[in-house]
């Protein structure tokens, strides 16, 4: 699925991101620097923030951790905010947009 990563100094990077990745693994493999995922995606670092800009389709729930985390990260949590590690890639998730912010930690 086509994921586009905007950073915050304006530099727009599209990569084509297989199912079953997430959209964390797809900018770390990729070397798109701004998104850290320190601790491998298992949702306990809060350094893979980002902002969802456009998504295609809804996307899963904020779930209780999540939630929490993201009240700790190191840019400010925003509406749109995710842990782009709990964002999994999805055919139909093609054509989503997001948003990485100033710092991570
Ligand atoms: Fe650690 Fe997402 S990579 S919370």
């Amino acid at each position: 699925a086509t994921v586009t990563y905007r950073k915050p100094d304006g530099t727009v990077t599209v990569l084509d991101v297989p199912a079953g990745s997430t959209v964390m693994r797809g900018a770390l493999t990729n070397g798109i620097e701004g998104i850290e995922g320190e601790c491998g995606g298992d949702g306990i670092c809060a350094t893979c923030h980002v902002y969802v800009d456009h998504s295609p389709v809804p996307l899963p729930e904020i779930d209780e951790n999540e939630g929490e985390l993201l009240d700790c990260t190191s840019s400010p949590r925003k509406p749109n905010s995710r842990l782009s590690c709990q964002l999994p890639v999805t055919e139909e998730l093609d054509s989503l947009v997001v948003t990485l912010p100033a710092t991570q930690v």
